[in-house]
């Protein structure tokens, strides 16, 4: 059984706009799957459909076998401890108004009874959070400050550390470097796939970027205005057999 399954989804927007049509993705534990496409094709709104942000029109959302869509928020409660997300834009993820402390101790505190803790310990609210931090390789006095005193690469990793602190199992990361100069873009993709194994985590890895998705995951797909059209093994992305739209992406990056 995969840990996600999604079968046959479709989404409107209220405009009438079908963004997403007949979409397949099945992502299995501990697997880092890629998704491409270019802007506007609907990789984003395919997040919030598996993280229940939005509804779906027909389809769907299995985790473990369970579906997700059309559950009452009691009893996605369990689920939505399970799949985790670092969305694009590290500057709203963040709270202005509460220090970094607070805002990594939140999901704990909503969650903290249902987690199994695997791989953090909690000693004391201090010591949790002094983990949290030194797992993203952020410096211990960072958490009295405010986002605004953060550099945008280190926002996303607080960002992070916030996700992965209630140790989920599927975590969707939605263009989770773009914002970041390249220096720091590597940096934070070589963390990231250091958490996965470390974490025992699968991934969604959404980028426009070919290279960091061929970096990081085993498996690729690839979407055009809201449908799937190639998925494959990574080594395979310069076969013959690839779609003429994966084609024209990869001509992009030569
Ligand atoms: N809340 C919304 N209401 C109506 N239309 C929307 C909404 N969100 C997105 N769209 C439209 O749905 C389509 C897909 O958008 P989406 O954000 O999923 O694309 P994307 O692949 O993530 O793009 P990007 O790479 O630029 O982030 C676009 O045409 C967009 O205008
Ligand atoms: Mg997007």
């Amino acid at each position: 059984m995969s840990l996600l399954d999604i079968r046959n989804i479709h989404k409107t927007y209220d405009n009438g706009e079908e963004v997403l049509k007949n979409v397949n993705v099945q992502i299995e534990s501990k697997e880092c799957l890629g998704l491409i496409g270019e802007s506007g094709c609907g990789k984003s709104t395919l997040a919030r459909c598996i993280l229940q942000i939005e509804p779906i029109d027909r389809g769907s959302i299995l985790f473990k076998g369970t579906a997700l869509h059309n559950k009452s928020e009691r009893l996605l409660k369990p689920y939505r401890k399970n799949i985790q997300a670092v969305l694009q834009n590290p500057a709203s993820a963040l709270n202005p108004k509460l220090k970094i402390k607070e805002s990594l101790i939140d999901p704990f505190q909503q969650y903290g009874s249902q987690i199994d803790m695997k791989h953090f310990t909690y000693p004391s609210e201090r010591g949790f959070i002094g983990q949290l931090l030194e797992m993203v390789e952020l410096p211990s006095n960072l958490a009295d400050r405010y986002p605004h005193e953060l550099s945008g690469g280190q926002k996303q990793r607080v960002t992070i550390a916030r996700a992965v602190s209630i140790e989920p199992s599927l975590l969707i990361l939605d263009e989770p470097a773009s914002s970041l100069d390249v220096l720091s873009q590597a940096s934070l993709l070589t963390l990231l796939e250091e958490l996965r194994e470390r974490l025992d985590m699968s991934y969604l890895f959404i980028s426009h970027d070919l290279s960091a998705v061929q970096e990081m995951c085993q498996r690729i797909m690839v979407m055009k205005r809201g449908e799937i059209v190639d998925s494959f093994e990574k080594e395979r992305l310069f076969c013959e057999e690839r779609h003429s739209y994966t084609k024209e992406l990869l001509s992009l990056f030569e």
